[in-house]
Protein backbone atom coordinates (compact mmCIF):
# COMPACT_ATOMS: atom_id res chain seq x y z
CA UNK A 1 0.00 0.00 0.00
CA UNK A 2 2.50 2.13 1.20
CA UNK A 3 4.56 2.00 -2.04
CA UNK A 4 2.12 4.01 -4.02
CA UNK A 5 2.83 7.51 -3.43
CA UNK A 6 5.56 9.97 -3.95
CA UNK A 7 7.48 12.45 -2.49
CA UNK A 8 5.24 15.82 -2.75
CA UNK A 9 7.44 19.22 -2.89
CA UNK A 10 7.66 21.21 -0.23
CA UNK A 11 4.79 24.06 0.95
CA UNK A 12 5.81 26.78 -0.81
CA UNK A 13 5.78 28.85 2.52
CA UNK A 14 6.88 26.39 5.47
CA UNK A 15 9.60 24.85 2.71
CA UNK A 16 11.39 28.22 3.16
CA UNK A 17 12.04 27.22 6.96
CA UNK A 18 14.17 24.54 6.15
CA UNK A 19 16.38 25.78 3.12
CA UNK A 20 17.22 29.09 5.27
CA UNK A 21 17.87 26.79 8.53
CA UNK A 22 20.82 24.72 6.06
CA UNK A 23 22.11 27.73 4.84
CA UNK A 24 25.25 28.03 5.90
CA UNK A 25 26.02 31.73 4.44
CA UNK A 26 26.35 34.40 7.45
CA UNK A 27 24.65 37.33 5.55
CA UNK A 28 21.99 35.05 4.83
CA UNK A 29 18.72 37.33 5.39
CA UNK A 30 15.18 35.05 6.21
CA UNK A 31 12.19 37.03 4.22
CA UNK A 32 10.03 33.79 3.68
CA UNK A 33 7.27 32.93 6.18
CA UNK A 34 5.38 35.46 7.56
CA UNK A 35 6.67 35.84 11.06
CA UNK A 36 7.25 39.11 13.04
CA UNK A 37 11.33 39.09 13.66
CA UNK A 38 12.96 41.79 16.21
CA UNK A 39 16.39 43.47 14.73
CA UNK A 40 18.16 40.48 16.39
CA UNK A 41 16.02 38.51 13.93
CA UNK A 42 14.55 36.61 17.01
CA UNK A 43 11.03 36.16 17.41
CA UNK A 44 10.33 37.16 20.90
CA UNK A 45 7.29 35.96 23.34
CA UNK A 46 5.26 39.22 23.99
CA UNK A 47 5.95 40.31 27.08
CA UNK A 48 2.50 40.37 28.14
CA UNK A 49 1.86 36.99 26.91
CA UNK A 50 4.91 35.60 29.01
CA UNK A 51 3.38 37.64 31.87
CA UNK A 52 0.31 35.96 31.12
CA UNK A 53 1.70 32.57 31.05
CA UNK A 54 3.05 32.61 34.73
CA UNK A 55 -0.89 33.70 35.90
CA UNK A 56 -2.33 31.07 34.13
CA UNK A 57 0.35 28.41 35.25
CA UNK A 58 -0.38 29.32 39.07
CA UNK A 59 -4.36 29.02 38.32
CA UNK A 60 -4.85 26.28 36.44
CA UNK A 61 -5.65 23.26 38.41
CA UNK A 62 -7.08 20.73 35.93
CA UNK A 63 -6.40 19.50 32.28
CA UNK A 64 -10.28 18.34 31.76
CA UNK A 65 -11.55 18.51 28.57
CA UNK A 66 -13.33 21.61 27.43
CA UNK A 67 -15.17 21.06 24.30
CA UNK A 68 -15.20 21.96 20.96
CA UNK A 69 -16.28 25.47 21.38
CA UNK A 70 -12.50 25.62 23.57
CA UNK A 71 -12.06 28.75 26.14
CA UNK A 72 -15.33 30.56 25.84
CA UNK A 73 -13.95 33.74 27.52
CA UNK A 74 -11.10 33.92 24.61
CA UNK A 75 -13.95 33.63 22.13
CA UNK A 76 -15.73 36.77 23.47
CA UNK A 77 -12.87 38.77 24.00
CA UNK A 78 -11.91 38.08 20.11
CA UNK A 79 -15.88 39.16 18.96
CA UNK A 80 -15.38 42.35 20.77
CA UNK A 81 -11.57 42.36 19.55
CA UNK A 82 -12.73 42.67 15.87
CA UNK A 83 -16.52 43.72 16.08
CA UNK A 84 -16.16 46.03 18.29
CA UNK A 85 -17.90 45.59 22.44
CA UNK A 86 -20.47 48.54 20.87
CA UNK A 87 -21.43 46.00 17.89
CA UNK A 88 -25.24 45.49 17.26
CA UNK A 89 -24.65 42.21 16.11
CA UNK A 90 -22.93 40.85 19.33
CA UNK A 91 -25.17 42.39 21.31
CA UNK A 92 -27.94 40.92 20.01
CA UNK A 93 -26.49 37.42 20.24
CA UNK A 94 -26.26 37.06 16.69
CA UNK A 95 -22.69 36.21 16.36
CA UNK A 96 -21.60 32.70 17.09
CA UNK A 97 -18.33 31.39 17.99
CA UNK A 98 -15.85 29.11 18.65
CA UNK A 99 -11.69 28.71 19.57
CA UNK A 100 -10.05 27.33 16.33
CA UNK A 101 -6.63 25.64 15.64
CA UNK A 102 -5.36 28.85 14.26
CA UNK A 103 -6.62 30.43 11.60
CA UNK A 104 -6.17 27.70 9.39
CA UNK A 105 -8.54 25.77 12.01
CA UNK A 106 -11.33 28.34 11.80
CA UNK A 107 -10.83 28.47 7.91
CA UNK A 108 -11.36 24.77 7.50
CA UNK A 109 -13.96 24.97 9.98
CA UNK A 110 -16.16 27.61 8.32
CA UNK A 111 -15.17 26.24 4.64
CA UNK A 112 -17.25 22.94 5.88
CA UNK A 113 -20.36 25.00 7.59
CA UNK A 114 -20.98 26.57 3.84
CA UNK A 115 -20.46 23.03 2.72
CA UNK A 116 -22.95 22.08 4.68
CA UNK A 117 -25.40 24.65 4.01
CA UNK A 118 -24.86 24.16 0.63
CA UNK A 119 -22.89 22.11 -1.79
CA UNK A 120 -22.37 24.08 -4.31
CA UNK A 121 -20.61 27.46 -3.63
CA UNK A 122 -18.31 28.63 -5.32
CA UNK A 123 -15.42 30.73 -3.11
CA UNK A 124 -13.73 33.79 -4.72
CA UNK A 125 -10.29 34.52 -3.75
CA UNK A 126 -8.07 37.83 -4.37
CA UNK A 127 -5.86 36.92 -7.10
CA UNK A 128 -3.30 36.56 -5.77
CA UNK A 129 -4.00 35.18 -2.31
CA UNK A 130 -2.57 33.18 0.38
CA UNK A 131 -1.45 30.45 -0.74
CA UNK A 132 -3.02 28.40 1.97
CA UNK A 133 -6.47 29.47 1.54
CA UNK A 134 -6.75 27.70 -1.92
CA UNK A 135 -6.13 23.75 -0.54
CA UNK A 136 -7.31 24.62 2.74
CA UNK A 137 -10.78 25.51 1.50
CA UNK A 138 -10.85 23.43 -1.35
CA UNK A 139 -10.36 20.21 0.47
CA UNK A 140 -13.88 20.58 1.69
CA UNK A 141 -15.18 20.10 -1.47
CA UNK A 142 -15.76 23.81 -2.72
CA UNK A 143 -14.75 25.57 -5.28
CA UNK A 144 -12.71 28.30 -5.67
CA UNK A 145 -12.10 30.36 -8.23
CA UNK A 146 -10.06 34.05 -7.77
CA UNK A 147 -11.80 37.71 -8.83
CA UNK A 148 -8.96 40.17 -9.96
CA UNK A 149 -7.18 42.37 -7.24
CA UNK A 150 -3.57 43.33 -7.48
CA UNK A 151 -2.03 45.53 -9.91
CA UNK A 152 1.55 44.99 -10.29
CA UNK A 153 1.63 48.26 -12.36
CA UNK A 154 1.21 50.19 -9.36
CA UNK A 155 1.60 47.98 -6.51
CA UNK A 156 -1.91 48.34 -5.51
CA UNK A 157 -5.56 47.19 -6.21
CA UNK A 158 -7.36 47.27 -9.47
CA UNK A 159 -10.47 47.87 -7.50
CA UNK A 160 -12.30 48.54 -10.83
CA UNK A 161 -11.53 44.77 -11.92
CA UNK A 162 -12.39 43.58 -8.60
CA UNK A 163 -15.69 46.00 -8.53
CA UNK A 164 -16.41 44.45 -11.80
CA UNK A 165 -15.94 40.74 -10.75
CA UNK A 166 -18.11 40.94 -7.66
CA UNK A 167 -21.41 42.48 -9.98
CA UNK A 168 -21.45 39.17 -11.44
CA UNK A 169 -22.11 37.05 -8.49
CA UNK A 170 -24.77 36.27 -6.29
CA UNK A 171 -26.27 33.53 -3.21
CA UNK A 172 -24.03 31.08 -4.61
CA UNK A 173 -20.55 32.72 -3.84
CA UNK A 174 -18.81 33.44 -0.95
CA UNK A 175 -16.43 36.36 -1.11
CA UNK A 176 -13.12 35.77 0.77
CA UNK A 177 -11.68 39.15 1.82
CA UNK A 178 -8.31 40.16 4.10
CA UNK A 179 -9.25 41.79 6.73
CA UNK A 180 -6.32 43.90 6.69
CA UNK A 181 -2.53 43.68 5.87
CA UNK A 182 -3.31 41.60 3.16
CA UNK A 183 -0.96 38.49 2.70
CA UNK A 184 0.32 38.15 0.21
CA UNK A 185 0.46 41.66 -1.04
CA UNK A 186 0.47 44.01 1.69
CA UNK A 187 -2.37 45.91 -0.77
CA UNK A 188 -5.43 47.03 1.43
CA UNK A 189 -8.60 47.48 0.15
CA UNK A 190 -9.51 51.59 1.58
CA UNK A 191 -12.54 52.09 3.63
CA UNK A 192 -14.55 53.70 0.25
CA UNK A 193 -13.42 49.82 -1.27
CA UNK A 194 -14.98 48.04 1.81
CA UNK A 195 -17.95 50.19 1.60
CA UNK A 196 -18.60 49.62 -1.98
CA UNK A 197 -18.08 45.72 -1.21
CA UNK A 198 -20.94 45.83 1.29
CA UNK A 199 -22.75 47.74 -1.40
CA UNK A 200 -22.37 44.78 -3.61
CA UNK A 201 -22.95 42.15 -1.15
CA UNK A 202 -25.97 43.15 0.20
CA UNK A 203 -27.32 43.63 -3.41
CA UNK A 204 -26.27 40.89 -4.50
CA UNK A 205 -26.59 38.29 -1.76
CA UNK A 206 -22.82 37.03 -1.69
CA UNK A 207 -21.97 35.98 1.59
CA UNK A 208 -18.39 37.74 3.03
CA UNK A 209 -15.82 35.48 4.15
CA UNK A 210 -12.83 37.48 6.14
CA UNK A 211 -9.75 36.03 7.48
CA UNK A 212 -7.85 38.40 9.10
CA UNK A 213 -5.10 37.11 10.81
CA UNK A 214 -2.67 40.72 10.88
CA UNK A 215 -4.74 42.91 13.49
CA UNK A 216 -3.06 45.58 15.03
CA UNK A 217 0.09 45.03 12.72
CA UNK A 218 -1.16 47.81 10.09
CA UNK A 219 -2.38 51.43 10.75
CA UNK A 220 -3.45 50.13 14.86
CA UNK A 221 -5.77 47.74 16.52
CA UNK A 222 -9.06 49.95 16.05
CA UNK A 223 -7.75 51.40 12.23
CA UNK A 224 -7.26 47.61 10.97
CA UNK A 225 -10.81 46.27 11.63
CA UNK A 226 -12.41 49.87 10.70
CA UNK A 227 -13.96 48.06 7.13
CA UNK A 228 -14.77 44.91 8.43
CA UNK A 229 -17.09 46.80 10.96
CA UNK A 230 -18.60 48.47 8.37
CA UNK A 231 -18.85 45.40 6.44
CA UNK A 232 -20.62 43.67 9.74
CA UNK A 233 -23.02 46.50 10.32
CA UNK A 234 -23.55 46.29 6.59
CA UNK A 235 -25.03 42.80 5.58
CA UNK A 236 -27.24 40.45 7.74
CA UNK A 237 -24.44 37.47 7.27
CA UNK A 238 -20.87 36.63 7.25
CA UNK A 239 -17.75 34.10 8.09
CA UNK A 240 -14.97 35.96 10.32
CA UNK A 241 -12.10 33.61 10.77
CA UNK A 242 -9.56 35.11 13.06
CA UNK A 243 -5.87 34.17 14.14
CA UNK A 244 -3.59 34.96 17.16
CA UNK A 245 -0.13 33.80 15.53
CA UNK A 246 0.98 37.49 14.52
CA UNK A 247 -0.50 39.66 16.73
CA UNK A 248 0.19 38.23 20.00
CA UNK A 249 3.33 35.76 18.75
CA UNK A 250 1.57 32.69 19.75
CA UNK A 251 2.32 31.04 16.41
CA UNK A 252 3.45 27.57 17.74
CA UNK A 253 0.43 27.15 20.01
CA UNK A 254 -2.36 27.49 17.09
CA UNK A 255 -4.74 29.91 18.46
CA UNK A 256 -7.90 30.88 16.35
CA UNK A 257 -11.40 31.64 16.31
CA UNK A 258 -14.31 31.16 13.98
CA UNK A 259 -17.04 33.94 14.13
CA UNK A 260 -19.76 33.40 12.00
CA UNK A 261 -22.73 36.13 12.04
CA UNK A 262 -26.44 35.68 11.17
CA UNK A 263 -29.48 36.68 11.46
CA UNK A 264 -30.72 35.87 14.63
CA UNK A 265 -30.05 34.79 17.71
CA UNK A 266 -31.88 31.44 16.87
CA UNK A 267 -29.62 30.92 13.74
CA UNK A 268 -26.63 31.94 15.77
CA UNK A 269 -27.38 28.85 18.04
CA UNK A 270 -28.17 26.79 15.52
CA UNK A 271 -24.47 27.35 13.56
CA UNK A 272 -22.77 27.03 16.90
CA UNK A 273 -24.27 23.25 16.75
CA UNK A 274 -22.97 22.61 13.71
CA UNK A 275 -19.35 23.99 13.74
CA UNK A 276 -18.71 22.21 16.68
CA UNK A 277 -19.86 19.44 15.47
CA UNK A 278 -17.32 19.87 12.66
CA UNK A 279 -14.95 20.71 15.26
CA UNK A 280 -15.82 17.32 16.71
CA UNK A 281 -15.56 15.68 13.52
CA UNK A 282 -11.85 17.03 12.42
CA UNK A 283 -10.01 17.52 15.77
CA UNK A 284 -12.38 17.51 18.40
CA UNK A 285 -11.07 20.41 19.89
CA UNK A 286 -8.97 22.91 20.01
CA UNK A 287 -5.56 23.19 21.85
CA UNK A 288 -6.64 25.54 24.52
CA UNK A 289 -3.25 26.56 26.32
CA UNK A 290 -3.36 29.79 23.69
CA UNK A 291 -6.73 30.43 24.27
CA UNK A 292 -6.31 31.23 28.05
CA UNK A 293 -3.02 33.17 27.58
CA UNK A 294 -5.23 35.59 25.00
CA UNK A 295 -8.44 35.48 27.53
CA UNK A 296 -6.13 36.48 30.60
CA UNK A 297 -4.05 39.50 28.35
CA UNK A 298 -7.03 41.01 27.13
CA UNK A 299 -9.22 40.70 30.53
CA UNK A 300 -6.10 42.37 32.63
CA UNK A 301 -6.04 45.83 32.15
CA UNK A 302 -2.37 45.96 32.86
CA UNK A 303 -1.46 43.53 30.60
CA UNK A 304 -3.74 44.60 27.45
CA UNK A 305 -1.96 47.90 27.49
CA UNK A 306 1.60 46.00 27.54
CA UNK A 307 0.11 44.23 24.92
CA UNK A 308 -0.74 47.26 22.91
CA UNK A 309 1.89 49.10 23.34
CA UNK A 310 3.95 46.04 21.86
CA UNK A 311 2.06 45.51 19.45
CA UNK A 312 2.40 49.13 18.49
CA UNK A 313 6.09 49.19 18.56
CA UNK A 314 6.08 46.52 15.75
CA UNK A 315 3.53 47.47 13.60
CA UNK A 316 6.10 51.63 13.66
CA UNK A 317 9.15 49.09 13.38
CA UNK A 318 7.62 47.21 10.29
CA UNK A 319 6.68 50.95 8.70
CA UNK A 320 10.41 52.17 9.07
CA UNK A 321 11.94 49.10 7.72
CA UNK A 322 9.41 49.54 4.88
CA UNK A 323 10.78 53.39 4.26
CA UNK A 324 14.64 51.94 4.93
CA UNK A 325 14.51 49.71 2.70
CA UNK A 326 12.44 52.04 -0.13
CA UNK A 327 15.23 54.48 0.53
CA UNK A 328 18.09 52.02 -0.24
CA UNK A 329 16.82 50.95 -2.60
CA UNK A 330 16.08 54.75 -4.36
CA UNK A 331 19.58 55.71 -3.37
CA UNK A 332 21.00 52.65 -5.66
CA UNK A 333 19.21 54.63 -8.45
CA UNK A 334 17.02 51.46 -9.16
CA UNK A 335 14.87 51.91 -12.48
CA UNK A 336 12.01 49.93 -11.08
CA UNK A 337 9.88 52.20 -9.14
CA UNK A 338 9.52 50.63 -5.43
CA UNK A 339 7.56 53.58 -4.11
CA UNK A 340 4.59 50.81 -3.29
CA UNK A 341 6.66 49.65 -0.54
CA UNK A 342 5.69 52.48 1.59
CA UNK A 343 2.55 51.93 1.09
CA UNK A 344 1.60 49.08 1.31
CA UNK A 345 0.33 47.49 4.86
CA UNK A 346 1.10 44.65 7.67
CA UNK A 347 3.86 42.68 7.26
CA UNK A 348 4.47 41.51 3.24
CA UNK A 349 5.35 43.51 0.38
CA UNK A 350 5.21 42.21 -2.96
CA UNK A 351 8.50 42.74 -4.83
CA UNK A 352 7.07 42.12 -8.46
CA UNK A 353 10.36 40.58 -9.45
CA UNK A 354 10.46 37.35 -11.16
CA UNK A 355 10.46 33.66 -10.28
CA UNK A 356 14.20 33.58 -12.06
CA UNK A 357 15.16 36.90 -9.69
CA UNK A 358 13.67 35.52 -6.05
CA UNK A 359 15.80 32.51 -7.34
CA UNK A 360 19.06 34.05 -7.77
CA UNK A 361 18.16 36.23 -4.52
CA UNK A 362 18.10 32.89 -2.96
CA UNK A 363 20.91 30.84 -4.63
CA UNK A 364 23.92 34.04 -5.19
CA UNK A 365 22.73 35.75 -2.18
CA UNK A 366 20.88 33.65 0.53
CA UNK A 367 17.82 36.07 0.52
CA UNK A 368 15.20 34.00 1.04
CA UNK A 369 11.57 35.12 0.05
CA UNK A 370 8.95 33.30 -1.41
CA UNK A 371 8.82 32.55 -5.27
CA UNK A 372 5.59 34.69 -5.86
CA UNK A 373 8.11 37.35 -4.37
CA UNK A 374 6.65 38.53 -1.41
CA UNK A 375 8.50 39.68 1.25
CA UNK A 376 8.09 39.52 5.04
CA UNK A 377 9.26 42.67 5.64
CA UNK A 378 9.30 42.23 9.52
CA UNK A 379 12.35 39.94 8.20
CA UNK A 380 14.40 42.86 7.39
CA UNK A 381 16.49 44.91 9.91
CA UNK A 382 18.95 48.10 10.00
CA UNK A 383 22.37 46.05 9.31
CA UNK A 384 20.71 44.18 6.58
CA UNK A 385 19.13 46.99 4.11
CA UNK A 386 22.60 47.63 2.83
CA UNK A 387 23.17 44.22 1.52
CA UNK A 388 19.27 43.60 0.05
CA UNK A 389 19.48 46.94 -1.44
CA UNK A 390 23.03 45.92 -3.31
CA UNK A 391 21.60 42.61 -3.88
CA UNK A 392 18.36 43.18 -4.93
CA UNK A 393 20.13 45.63 -8.18
CA UNK A 394 22.42 43.07 -9.20
CA UNK A 395 19.56 40.28 -9.84
CA UNK A 396 17.87 43.52 -11.74
CA UNK A 397 20.68 44.53 -14.10
C1 LIG B 1 2.73 33.09 5.93
O1 LIG B 1 1.92 33.49 5.10
O2 LIG B 1 3.95 33.05 5.70
C2 LIG B 1 2.27 32.66 7.29
O3 LIG B 1 0.90 32.86 7.40
C3 LIG B 1 2.69 31.29 7.64
C4 LIG B 1 1.95 30.20 6.91
O4 LIG B 1 1.38 29.36 7.59
O5 LIG B 1 1.94 30.21 5.68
Amino acid sequence: MFDQLEVLPADPLLGLIGLFRDDPNPNKVDLGVGVYRDEHGHTAIMSAIQKAEQLHMDKEDSKTYLGPIGVAGFVQGIKELVLGESSEALKAGRISGLQTPGGCGALRIGSELLKRIKGDLTVWASDPTWANHIPLISSTGLKIKSYPYFDPTTGGINFEAMDAKLAELGPNDIVLLHGCCHNPTGADLSFEQWQRVAERATKQGFIPFVDIAYQGLGDGLEADVKGVRYLSEQVEEMVIATSCSKNFGLYRERTGTLLVQTKSEANAHAIQTHTQDAARANYSMPPAYGGFLVETVLNNPALRQEWEDELNGMATRVKSLRAGLLNKIQERGIDKDFGFITQQKGMFSYLGISKEQVRRLREDFSIYMADSSRINVAGLNTQCLNYVADSLKTVLE
